[in-house]
């Protein structure tokens, strides 16, 4: 088929730094140079929390802000000598409940500091953490507390009646952080524990194959799995945070993500950490205000978000944008879905910055293809591999096809954050690797002639029309430069002729109304500016569509809605 190639190109600036200067120092790149930054490349043992908290502390940083918490109610700030000190006490808390390495420790809880504490506390003793959105309802926690066998859950009061006890028989322990109304002795309180606690410990040391995470992330079927990470992952956590995040000794980063999504731990605590950086955290929902005053307050230099915040603060509006002194930013990084081009424009046009695209997986633990700092930006595309990555697209056999053909976007196997397993699952871990010493993604992109790479779709949201395979991405994006159009999800809906035809679920901007005029405005803009066949021949208007809480729009669940079929598992929705 023939691809749709835009080659508009956003030049590199210089305050950044120059891809081609990494071409060139990275044209013997080996993971072994990037090991060597680490104490443990002499020693063989390591420990993550030891290498993000407590080196800073050894080194004399100790009274560096390491992390500034906001929401509504608190704003507090903690040095990487308090962090150090107080998770610590925590791993002691764990450990006097027989805890210890290996274990897995759940996460259940709305951003606070002592999320963060609590998690580097686990880590701090050896077990293996697994983090969990706090909008889970009582059957997503459960599943995934029964799949990995859990021994311990740290929640807050709020959220304890949606843990089903009797059901998770591994479960021995629950750790409530707040005040309970009636406490009683099935659950362990935070605060009393951490006030006996001591400030040291003697730390797990580890090797770089031991644990580290599991996060649960949906497929197309079946239940969440587990995707397990190991010790090892950190290499590529602070090559990346050095490469893509350009991460320097005096920056304020902001990485907007819920660490019960894999890019609020890999970059909203790993990386930013391994570089000894001050990390700001924002609890609460999104609202343009206050993110805007957030970048504001704290002067935060290195903002990494989500296209669906970057369209949403798009849909907001410009007006809001000039209340904010937001010229502290230097670098703008976005991942989760496709960057759309009209999204990366608007950036460049209102903050004066170029929204740097990152794609990566769950399962490959880190950054895989990103737009660097400096490195010429062409919208819509997500950059090209890390080096030490090679990526490339393979045809269903397997085969490596050439430039500007769509197909299975692969990864040469293995790299240092690669998932080390899929829990109780080794059939599905298998199923990645089905080409020989490849990591089929499930996602189909393309490659242009400069090694550009660009998302299509998942694998199982092409659409064929007319025997035209279509992305939905493609045409999303086109409907996002409509003027009246705030969020788009398009899928394919079945037809009598055409096999499939486009069908496109739209909410619209503030001062919009629906009706037949705007349709037909909508469909005839989508029909000029990319093609007919590509043109949503039908058009509904929501007054929200359903996303991930990465913020990804679900087109299975539109699909669903549209086909009157079940809408599967949710326990990954917004709302
Ligand atoms: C999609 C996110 C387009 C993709 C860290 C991938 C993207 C899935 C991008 C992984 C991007 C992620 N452009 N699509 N820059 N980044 N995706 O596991 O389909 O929640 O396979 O991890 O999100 O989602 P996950």
């Amino acid at each position: 088929m023939e691809i749709n190639h835009n080659n508009e190109l956003l030049p590199s600036v210089n305050s950044l730094t120059n891809m081609d200067d990494y071409e060139q120092t990275y044209k013997d790149f080996n993971w072994e140079d990037v090991e060597r930054h680490f104490t443990w490349y002499e020693t063989g043992k390591c420990n993550m929390a030891y290498e993000a908290i407590d080196q800073h502390v050894e080194a004399g940083r100790g009274d560096k802000i390491a992390l500034i918490y906001s929401d509504a109610k608190r704003e507090e700030s903690y040095t990487f000598r308090q962090l150090r000190d107080k998770s610590n006490q925590f791993g002691n808390v764990l450990r006097k409940q027989g805890i210890g390495k290996g274990d897995r420790v759940f996460i259940f809880m709305a951003r606070s500091p002592e999320l963060y504490i609590c998690l580097l506390g686990i880590l701090k003793i050896g077990a293996v953490v697994g983090p969990l959105f706090e909008a889970f309802m009582e059957t997503a926690v459960k599943d995934r507390l029964v799949d990995s066998s859990a021994v311990a859950l740290i929640t807050t009061p709020q959220l304890l009646g949606r843990i089903s006890k009797s059901e998770t028989p591994d479960l021995k322990h629950i750790i409530v952080v707040g005040e309970l109304e009636n406490p009683d002795d099935s659950v362990i309180s935070y605060h009393a524990e951490m006030e006996v606690a001591s400030e040291e410990l003697e730390l797990e040391w580890l090797n770089r194959d031991d644990g580290l995470i599991i996060h649960y992330t949906s497929g197309s079927t079946g239940k969440p799995k587990g995707v397990y990470h190991v010790q090892n992952a950190m290499i590529q956590h602070y090559f990346s945070g050095k490469v893509v995040l350009d991460l320097r000794d005096d920056d304020v980063y902001w990485c907007t993500a819920d660490p019960g999504w894999v890019t609020g731990t890999s970059y909203g605590i790993f990386a930013p950490w391994l570089h000894g950086v001050t990390n700001v955290i924002r609890g609460g929902r999104f609202s343009p205000q206050d993110w805007y005053s957030t970048i504001a307050k704290y002067k935060v230099t290195v903002w990494y978000s989500a296209p669906t915040a970057f369209r949403m603060l798009m849909g907001a509006g410009d007006e809001v944008i000039s209340q904010y002194d937001l010229s502290s930013l230097r670098h703008v990084l976005s991942v989760g879905e496709p960057l759309n081009p009209e999204v990366v424009r608007w950036g460049y046009k209102t903050y004066g910055q170029r929204i740097h695209d990152t794609w990566w997986m769950t399962e490959t633990g880190a950054q895989m293809i990103c737009n660097y700092p400096g490195m010429g930006i062409k919208p819509g595309s997500m950059g090209r591999p890390l080096p030490g990555i090679e990526a490339t697209i393979k045809d269903d056999k397997g085969n490596t096809v050439p430039p500007y053909t769509m197909g299975n976007l692969a990864i040469k196997a293995p790299w240092p954050s690669m998932m080390n397993r899929i829990w109780n699952n080794p059939d599905k871990y298998e199923e990645y690797f089905r080409v020989q010493g490849w990591y089929i993604s499930g996602d189909s992109a393309y490659m242009d002639d400069e090694g550009y790479f660009w998302f299509q779709g998942r694998i199982d949201d092409v659409i064929n029309s007319s025997g035209e395979r279509i992305g939905p991405f493609e045409v999303e994006s086109k409907l996002l430069e409509h003027p009246a159009v705030a969020e788009a999800g398009v899928i394919g809906k079945p037809d009598a002729i055409r096999g499939e035809i486009i069908k496109a679920f739209i909410s619209l901007r503030e001062g919009y109304v629906e009706s037949p005029e705007l349709k037909e405005d909508i469909y005839r803009f989508v029909k000029e500016g990319l093609s007919a066949h590509a043109a949503p021949r039908e058009i509904e208007f929501k007054e929200k569509l359903p996303k991930t809480r990465s913020g990804k729009i679900m087109r299975r669940v539109l699909k669903a809605w549209e086909l009157n079929l079940p809408t599967g598992d949710l326990s990954t929705i917004e709302d």
